[in-house]
Order: structure tokens, then sequence, then C-alpha cells
């Protein structure tokens, strides 16, 4: 295994001899002696193992559980241990969380204080936002949000701003394992196509955590900057395969608004920050919110081997449960969507509102003329073994009034799709969520407030 520099705490340290799937989490606490760093769940869902990770791109927060020692490469790492300062300062979020009695048993505390350091680099005031993906059992979240905003106003300590330059990355990553450019991936997929893909590792990590599986080949996609860029061509953005969840989120705020929130209930802060959407789609889970929301959009996907590429509906590269029209070699290039969806919304049905896989996630996207419907997309995640449109329900929307077509539409989810029960929810449920969100669409579309958080509002 290659060798890796990172700044740990402020402090340059190389490390080498690990395994290329040591989590940062195990190295911290078995190696490091850092045990401020908790696991809780170990596999992203808790944020007990928060640490700010800090690049040109600025800090941002992660799970080290799932997070991998050569995804460090040429980064600034900052543990709870270092969020005080070398003196013994407290950080302005320590002396709040204090202040405003934000810690009982502790065990979550840890993670809060980096998720809330991180933020107050970032100049973050979206509290709720940001803390969802840390869990707290026994204070509630009123004191620790108190103290957040309490902390809120006060300048960034030297120390962390520091972090800004991480100055640890001479390049020692190794090529094959950490290409820095499409071509080079291609190349070396192409070469060694029973290689495992690695993006943010926020499926993978779980692979290695929880199912204790030995990865051949791991390559690590973070470093490839060509991948992480969304670029306009004409009407319509081309979204590289690796850029991550907090990125789409923002740079979707505008032109997509529905999407982009529908990214704030995805994952946590600390998955989207790592989650790429090339991960998302490849992954190829029937449950995954990225899929559905893109199919309705149109979605095109963008696969290269080697030299050559080939373009599909993202539709099409669904083939079976956990079945992808992916070759011997061939990654995720990119995607693209239409620039503007103005009727695009997506509808996300889960047991939790905050980090929670759908049970049901619906997205819709229709174009009128005169009244009547003359194009729609819908797809659910969640319904069947793959991301799916729903091509009986188009049809029976297709040339006819909205309202007017509703029972006739609601009539063809039956022969759509053929839900499972499992414990996020009964296959009748599924199916009447489903049919329940068309409705919700029309009224959406006709003005009503149909959002949980705007009718309790
Ligand atoms: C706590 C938690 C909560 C989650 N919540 C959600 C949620 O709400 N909604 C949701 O949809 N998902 C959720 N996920 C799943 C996961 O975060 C997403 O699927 C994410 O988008 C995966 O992206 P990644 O970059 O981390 O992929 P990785 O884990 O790196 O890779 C996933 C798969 O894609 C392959 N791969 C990655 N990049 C490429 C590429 N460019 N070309 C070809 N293959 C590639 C990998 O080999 C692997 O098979 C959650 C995960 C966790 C841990
Ligand atoms: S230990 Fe729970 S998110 Fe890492
Ligand atoms: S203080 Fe006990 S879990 Fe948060």
């Amino acid at each position: 295994m290659t060798e890796i520099a990172f700044l740990l705490n402020g402090t340059p340290i190389r490390v080498s001899g690990e395994a290329p799937t040591r989590t940062l989490l195990d190295y911290l606490r078995e190696t490091r002696g850092l045990t401020g760093t908790k696991e809780g769940c170990n596999e992203g869902d808790c944020g007990a193992c928060t640490v700010m990770v800090t690049d040109a791109a600025g800090p941002r927060a992660l799970n080290a559980c799932i997070l991998f020692l050569p995804q460090l490469q040429g980064k600034a790492v900052r543990t709870v241990e270092g969020i005080a300062g070398p003196e013994g300062q407290l950080h302005p979020v320590q002396q709040a969380m204090i202040d405003h009695h934000g810690s009982q048993c502790g065990f979550c505390t840890p993670g809060f204080i980096t998720s809330m350091a991180t933020a107050h680099a970032q100049g973050r005031h979206d509290h709720d936002v940001v803390l969802a993906g840390n869990l707290c059992r026994c204070t509630g979240y009123a004191p620790i949000i108190r103290a957040a905003e309490a902390a809120a106003g006060a300048a960034v300590p030297d120390w962390i701003a520091a972090d800004a330059d991480p100055d640890a990355g001479q390049t020692l990553a190794d090529a094959a394992h950490h290409p820095t450019t499409s071509d080079d991936l291609a190349r070396i997929y192409a070469a060694h196509p029973e290689a495992t893909l690695i993006a943010g590792a926020t499926d993978v990590g779980l692979w290695v955590t929880k199912q204790l599986r030995d990865l051949p080949m791991p390559i690590f996609l973070n470093g490839i900057a060509d991948l992480k860029q969304i670029n306009r061509q004409g009407d319509q953005l081309r979204i590289g395969a690796g850029v991550t969840l907090t990125d789409l989120r923002t740079a979707l705020a505008e032109s997509h608004p529905h999407f982009s929130a529908m990214l704030t209930r995805f994952a946590s802060e600390q998955v989207r920050n790592a989650a790429t959407i090339g991960g998302n789609i490849a992954n190829g889970s029937p449950i995954g919110d990225g899929p559905p929301a893109l199919i309705a959009l149109g979605a095109v996907l963008h696969l290269r081997q080697g030299d050559a590429r080939r373009s599909m509906a993202l539709e099409e590269f669904f083939l079976d449960y956990r079945k992808q029209d992916r070759r011997p070699g061939e990654f995720v290039e990119a995607v693209t969507i239409p620039a503007h969806a103005p009727v695009l919304r997506i509808y996300k049905l889960s047991k939790r509102f905050d980090q929670d896989i759908s049970a049901v996630l619906g997205a819709f996207n229709l174009t009128f003329d005169e009244g009547r419907v003359i194009t729609a997309r819908i797809a659910f995640g969640g319904m069947a073994g793959v991301p799916k449109r729903a091509r009986a329900v188009e049809a029976a929307l297709l040339g006819q009034n909205l309202k007017a077509a509703l029972p006739a539409a609601r009539a063809a989810f039956a022969e759509d799709f053929t839900p499972l029960s499992d414990m996020r929810a009964s296959a009748d449920y599924r199916l009447e969520a489903a049919r329940n969100m068309l409705i919700r669409y029309a009224a959406d579309l006709a003005g009503d407030a149909v959002s949980v958080q705007e009718v309790r509002a």
C-alpha cells in the first residue's frame, strides 16, 4: 500500500503500511490513540465519528467510520482533540456548549463539536440541516442548537483557519490506486476490470465495516478533478460523476429548487459531503433517491470504457434488481439533465424526516398545453427492484386534463408496480402512497400547500 500524507490536527503525518480500506476511525482510535472520535454505529448514521476535513474547497464534516485513509491524501484532518487551541483555549462552539448545557452523557458530544466547528468555519447558520446527521439520545437538540446559534458570530480561531492551506500534499498517492484524471482512470480500469471503484465510500464503506468484505484492487476516484465539474452545455447541465451531493444541492438550488430541497433530506450533511451522484447511480439501489429524480428529468447517462464512450437514457441503465447495464472496466462519467425544470416535483416518504432511506420516492415532471398534459415523465424509487418509470400512469395522463385524468391514472399504478413489503413499508402502503403522491402533485401545481412543513406553519 502506498504512503499517504495529510495534516492531523495541524501536524503533518505520513501513513504507510496500512490497508487501503483501513478506516480513518480505526486508524485514529487504534493507531493514534485519538479516542475522542467515537464509534457509534460504524455505518455513517449517527455522526459520533465526525471529523473536519479541509482541502482547497474548504472545510467539510465527514464520518470517519466510512472514510478510507487514501481518501485523505493531501488534506487536513481535525478531530475533536484539535478543536481547542494549542494552549487549551476552547473553541467558541465548545464554550457555547458548556454555557447552554449542550451535553449530558457526552457520547455524542465530540461529533457535535466537530460538526458545529466545521459549520462555524463555513459561516453556516442552518444548524438544523448541519446537525441532522448527529444523533443525541439524552440532551435533546434545543440546548445544542442554542449553543450553535450563540457561537455563530464569533471569529474563526487561527488554528482552525490554518487548515485552509494543508501543505501536506506532497504527491505520494500511487497513481494506479488514486488517478487524478478520468483519462488515467479509463486506462487503469479497462486494464483491471476486477478493481473496485470507490468514490465517496458511503456505500462501499459499509461493505467493509458491516459485511467485512475484502475489496480487490480499490481505485479511489476522489482525486479526479475533471469528474467533479458541473457544466452548462446549451440547455443542458452536465454533472460529473464525482460531484458530491452537497455540491449538487448547492448548484441546483436556483434552477431545480425541488431537487435541491429533496437532497437536503438525502442522508445527512456528513454523508452528502462525501457521497457522489455517480456512486448513487452506479450502486443501482432500488431505493436510491437520485435516480428517480433524474429519470423524471429525462437524464442521459454517459459511460466510458477505455476510450469508448456511450450514452443512454438513465432508465435503461437499470436492468433488474442490482443489475445495471455496465460493462467490465466501464465507469459512469457524467449525467446530463435539462438546465431548468419548472414543473419537476419530488416527494420523499420515509419514517423519519431527516437522515432516512426512502420507503417511496416519487418524481413528477409533466408539461401542459392549454390545460392538457403534453409530456409526462414520472418515476419512483421503492416501488420495484429498480428505480422505475411509471409508463402506464404517464399514458393515462397524456393528452388529458390532469385533474380529470386522476382516477384513470390512479388505477394505472397497479399496471406499473407490484411493490414489495419490507421493514420500511408494506406493499399496499407503498402503492397507495405512490397514488397519493400524484394527487399531491396535482394539488401542488394548483398552488395548494402540500408540504408537511408548510401545512404545520
Ligand atoms: C447513513 C447513510 C445514509 C444514506 N442515505 C441515503 C439516502 O437518503 N438516499 C440515497 O439515495 N442514498 C443514501 N445513502 C447511500 C449512499 O450515500 C449513496 O448511494 C451515495 O450516493 C453513494 O455515493 P458514493 O460516492 O459514496 O459511492 P461509493 O460508496 O463510493 O460507491 C457506490 C457504488 O458505485 C460504484 N461507483 C462509484 N463511482 C462510480 C463511477 N463513477 N462509475 C462507476 N461506478 C462507480 C462503486 O464501485 C460502488 O459499487 C446513505 C448512506 C449512508 C451511509
Ligand atoms: S460511528 Fe456512527 S456515523 Fe460513524
Ligand atoms: S449527550 Fe448523551 S447522547 Fe447526546
